[in-house]
């Protein structure tokens, strides 16, 4: 299970990202002031404002809401709201998008909402739908939206307009394109398809930085990410957006399910970022508590506390659960309160879950941790100069996690030098992985709009419409999809500098393969010689990636000019022999015995 993924919300990755939901600042809590991304829509003959309404909401957790106020409009002069999505609104052709919203009405009613999606340069309607609202009270409305033959594009706004003058309230409006296994509230399908292609055996979560805040009360608090929508108030997230935790603990799940990943559930363990810390002792008692019923959420039976309230969730069968990490880069909490935070959490799970393994952020004395996260960011020669860096571990201490790791060179993701350094440094963690058990690339995705990103060089770009993956991102796959479950040794004579090689073997197919990454200016002539093998097959695949100059990347514009290539080599006997050009990460597959 060496490579899966690490996620949190950063640059945007589920709130116009991954998290299908189209509408942005859907319960107007981006702005405390203003109704950001919202605007009124009035044609010549209406009067029509918009404002943010702090006395009333559709539920304790959604108290604020939108109000509308319409002083003139008719049925040929309509007024009403509209959103811009996430720098746009993705529209195909012959597409079904379902949406819903809260709402309520004054004295005077609006009557009928048309509800529309309006092409920002044309003004022609991709689809529309009519809602009849009622009511002074809070109530849900669904309504779907179907496109015709309408060409694909993001430039697109959702309008809600009315033919009368009257007053509405509005809160937590949506609206879902197809999602990946159709799942309701799910998720976006080609992010999905390209996360699938890594081929990962873990999702860590929910963060990162995500999961302390910056402050305790802005931390993830699992409970407030649960249920209904309407039940989650949402929270700051320490990467300056508000997140309405449509992506809750339920839904890293599910995504999980998805995926066929196992979870590796990240629990607050007591300091957030700006430097807030619980002592151990009685203080932190309550957040181990929390951390407990976390993980009754995750794999208790229907007939637990927490598992039935999985249940009420629409997830009766526990999910299996075999790692907990206990906070995220404590190193950073220079109280030195780690040691006991992790000693009181580590001694409550272990009691009550003896099965789990815990992972620790950084070194403790206190206990003796199953797994250590590691976290290295990097540039490319440093990577180069350290794929030694696990080979004199103590084979006794603590397993390894790198559970954030990346070459940081290109932006918003990575160029070739550093898909180079990439996986120069996987080749390592390959030829370590009897103690490096899992790693996972961070950041794994970012919105490549303007504004949207908080880090740079993160490995897979969208925008509303697309998305693609860095030459990173490809040097994953291709090492994800090519891991055997036994090491070989080998060796490497002679070669050139910067050239770096890992070999593993399926024990059940007996496929070999072998790493090769030329990180040189020049090709690289080798001799494979495979000396253990009794036979080897006479054709070996070839994968390669590999580019003209280490800063030659893809681009949301330009997404697939680097991408692997498959070629093949013959072999003589247990020998082949192969030029790796400059510049290239290979997979050499060999069927061999
Ligand atoms: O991956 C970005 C950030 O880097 C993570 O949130 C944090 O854990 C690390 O410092």
């Amino acid at each position: 299970m060496l490579y899966g993924l690490m996620t949190e919300e950063i640059n945007h990755s589920y709130e116009g990202g991954l998290y299908a939901d189209l509408v942005r600042n859907r319960t107007f809590h981006s702005d405390p002031d203003k109704p950001v991304h919202w605007s009124a829509v009035v044609g010549s003959g209406a009067r029509a404002s918009i404002a943010i309404d702090k006395s009333t909401g559709p539920s304790e957790a959604l108290p604020i809401s939108l109000k509308l106020t319409i002083e003139q409009a008719d049925d040929s002069h309509r007024a009403g709201v509209q959103n811009e999505g996430f720098w746009g609104i993705a529209v195909r052709p012959n597409t079904t998008y379902k949406g819903s919203f809260y709402a309520k009405g004054g004295s005077e009613q609006v009557g009928p909402l048309t509800v529309s999606l309006i092409n920002d340069y044309t003004g022609e309607t991709a689809a529309s739908a009519t809602v009849q609202t009622s009511g002074t009270e809070w109530k849900q409305y669904t309504y779907e939206l179907k496109t015709g033959a309408v060409e694909t594009s993001s430039a697109n706004h959702l309008v809600f307009t009315a033919g009368h003058p009257g007053t509405l309230w509005l809160d937590l409006v949506t609206l879902f394109p197809p999602t990946y296994d159709n799942r309701p509230n799910g998720d976006r399908i080609d992010l999905m398809q390209k996360m699938a292609a890594m081929h990962p055996a873990f999702l860590r979560f929910p963060g990162g930085n995500y999961l302390e805040g910056d402050y305790i009360n802005e931390r993830f608090e699992w409970k407030k990410t649960i249920g209904p929508l309407v039940d989650r108030p949402g929270h700051p997230s320490p990467w300056r957006y508000w997140s309405t935790d449509g992506m809750g603990l339920l839904e890293f799940l599910d995504w999980c399910e998805e995926l066929h990943m196992q979870p590796l559930l990240a629990v607050y363990a007591g300091y957030s970022l700006r430097g807030e810390h619980v002592e151990p002792g009685p203080a932190l008692q309550p957040y181990i508590d929390d951390a407990l019923e976390e993980i009754e959420y995750v794999t208790g039976g229907a007939d637990t506390k927490w598992g039935a309230v999985r249940a009420r969730d629409g997830h009766p069968k526990p999910f299996s659960l075999s790692y907990v990490e206990i906070g995220n880069e404590d190193w950073f909490d220079k109280s030195g309160s780690y040691d006991g935070r992790f000693a009181q959490f580590y001694d409550a799970i272990k009691q009550k879950y003896p099965q789990l393994q815990l992972i620790a952020t950084t070194p403790v004395k206190s206990r003796k941790p199953d797994v250590i996260d590691d976290h290295f960011y990097r540039r490319a020669d440093q990577f180069f100069s350290d794929t030694h860096h696990y080979d004199n571990t103590s084979r006794s201490g603590p397993k390894i996690f790198v559970g954030e790791w990346a070459t940081r060179e290109g932006s918003p993701t990575p160029n070739f030098n550093a898909a180079l350094g990439d996986a120069a440094w996987m080749t390592g963690m390959e030829r370590n992985s009897d103690i490096v058990i899992m790693a996972s690339y961070a950041p794994l995705l970012v919105n490549v709009d303007p504004g949207a990103m908080q880090w740079q060089t993160d490995l897979i770009g969208f925008n509303a419409l697309t998305s693609y993956g860095s030459p990173s991102y490809y040097a994953q796959v291709m090492f994800a999809q090519h891991l055997g479950d036994e090491l070989i040794a080998a060796k490497l004579e002679g070669g050139g500098p910067r050239l770096f090689y890992s070999v593993t073997r399926n024990s059940q197919s007996g496929v070999m393969d072998l790493k090769i990454v030329n990180a040189s200016a020049t090709p690289q002539s080798l001799d494979i010689d495979l000396q253990g093998a009794s036979s080897v097959g006479s054709t070996a695949k070839l994968t390669t990636l590999s580019a003209t100059t280490p800063r030659d990347t893809n681009t949301i514009t330009e997404p697939t000019k680097i991408v692997p290539v498959e070629s093949t080599i013959q072999a003589s006997g247990t020998h082949l022999n192969h030029t790796f050009a400059p510049y290239s990460i290979s997979v050499v597959e060999v069927p061999a015995k």
